[in-house]
């Protein structure tokens, strides 16, 4: 029975969740056991979707969605055990990317309601493509999930899901520490 607490961060590429959430894992760690985790996962369907980039919305909707079937049964282990598992992207990655490249949002939210857990909480890092984008330019880091266009239906789509799910909206556009503190407040609350 799940007696851990999932905490999940969502955002935007370049909305500086994954550096908030190496801060809040290490503050957190201080204290409690915590498994720091993320999507696409390092597993062999994770490695997949990274090396075969050309393939349809829809198999690459499959592949994340396959990814996350296995990583969910994992993460069920872990939070089985009392642990605070902190996860960099979860479903609302599908639903926001996947339904930004056409793929038809009814059926991702099908193929992963069965394959999921609802988060103890989710944090949305919402911050302006433009700036999401200047700050993985000056990461040297592109992709095609990069595109200025592309993100702002992205952004579109998870302001839509948080709203509808009851994430936590992060102003990401704030200084490092501000960002932290906003979210150790929340994480606090919980733990
Ligand atoms: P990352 O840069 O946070 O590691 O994520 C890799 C890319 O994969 C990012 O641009 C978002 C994208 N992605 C999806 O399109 N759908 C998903 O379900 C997930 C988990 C990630």
């Amino acid at each position: 029975m799940k007696n851990g607490i999932l905490i999940v961060f969502e955002g935007i590429d370049g909305s500086g969740k994954s550096s908030c959430m190496d801060a809040a894992v290490s503050e957190i760690s201080k204290k409690r056991d915590v498994i720091r985790t993320s999507e696409p996962t390092k597993g062999v369907i994770g490695q997949l979707i990274r090396t075969h980039t050309d393939v349809t919305p829809e198999t690459e909707a499959l592949l994340f969605t396959a990814d996350r079937a296995e990583h969910t049964k994992e993460m069920k282990k872990w939070l089985d055990n009392g642990k605070i598992v902190m996860c960099d992207r979860y479903y609302a990655s599908t639903l926001a990317y996947q339904s930004a490249y056409g793929v038809r949002s009814s059926w991702l939210r099908k193929m992963n309601e069965p394959v999921i857990i609802e988060p103890d909480i989710t944090f949305l890092f919402d911050i302006s493509p433009e700036m999401g984008l200047e700050r993985v330019e000056s990461r040297g880091e592109k992709s095609k999930f990069e595109r200025l266009d592309y993100l702002k239906k992205v952004r579109r789509n998870y302001l839509k899901i948080a709203k509808e799910k009851g994430f936590v909206i992060i102003d990401a556009s704030e200084n490092k520490d501000h960002v932290l503190a906003s979210v150790m407040e929340h994480i606090s609350k919980i733990i």
